[in-house]
């Protein structure tokens, strides 16, 4: 969308991983989507991330956002997102919840937030697959850690120097299953339209539900929204392929899951107030 306003052309890059309405969105506003394989590691030539330098580098004129390294994705977040949840929670924020892949949205914010009041906690969400978590408690960039996942934005196989370490309390790790089967949760109980990532802050916050007091105000950032994910965590085909649910035509067990976890998520709501 910037890049219409602002006249640029506009080529990126991501993994097969993608869900395809991702992939068709950003084609629709007119941008080039190279899809590169999810499975190589990040040095590869093959790599998102070695095709977007190698476009920045080949193309005359361009500019390479780096997302990663970029620090002026923090300082966005630092100036606009943290700014808005210590207004809109009157400054009686306490916990901090966000999903990590950039590193952008929890370091700008909580930084912002703990200059404010640093006895606020500010809780990564981290994935199964992941090599962010291991880091941030040993300083070790483990690569035993890393495998494939089917979260999008969650977690990484690099250490972004975006997010900031130092910032971060703690990481809570999540896998794919349970955050596909909160964010439907979410949709259905709260009829909040909610993506994977913002399914992964729930399991995240259903995690840590017995730490908190009945007294603290703790934030979740949903990062994304479900439309962008109807072929996977919307689709019982892809939830089946996954091994998720079991048949399609077997859908009642994994209905009876999903009460299940709705009946902990309403007890959640019940002890502690809505979130
Ligand atoms: C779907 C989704 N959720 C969460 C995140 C994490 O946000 P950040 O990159 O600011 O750490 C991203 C980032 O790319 C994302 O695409």
């Amino acid at each position: 969308m910037a890049c219409i306003v602002k006249g640029y052309n506009c080529i990126l890059t991501t993994t097969d991983k993608s869900a395809e309405e991702k992939i068709a969105q950003l084609k629709a506003l007119g941008a080039e989507v190279l899809v590169c394989p999810n499975h190589v590691p990040s040095d590869d030539p093959q790599s998102y991330y070695s095709q977007a330098e190698r476009l920045a580098r080949e193309i005359p004129n361009s500019f390479y956002v780096n997302q990663y390294y970029n620090h002026t994705n923090v300082d966005a977040h630092y100036h606009s997102t943290g700014p808005e949840l210590w207004n809109q929670t009157g400054g009686l924020i306490t916990h901090y919840l966000a999903t990590v892949g950039t590193g952008g949205t929890i370091s700008g914010a909580g930084k912002y937030l703990k200059e404010q009041n640093p006895s606020i906690k500010v809780i990564g969400v981290d994935a199964e697959g992941s090599v962010l978590t291991k880091f941030h408690q040993t300083g070790i960039l483990d690569k035993s850690e890393i495998h494939s996942y089917q979260l999008e934005g969650v977690g990484k196989n690099i250490i972004p120097s975006n997010v900031e370490f130092d910032t971060i309390d703690r990481f809570v790790k999540v896998d794919d299953r349970s955050s596909a089967f909160r964010a439907r949760q979410l949709t259905k109980s709260e009829a909040i339209f909610a993506g994977y990532s913002s399914g992964a802050v729930i399991e995240a916050l259903m995690r840590m539900r017995r730490e908190f007091k009945p007294t603290d105000v703790v934030v979740l950032l949903f990062a994304d929204h479900g439309s962008k994910y109807m072929s996977k965590i919307y689709n019982n085909g892809w939830m089946q392929k996954q091994g998720f649910i079991r048949k399609i035509a077997d859908y009642a067990p994994s209905y009876q899951i999903q009460r299940r976890l709705e009946r902990v998520f309403n007890k959640y709501i019940k002890n502690y107030g809505n979130i």
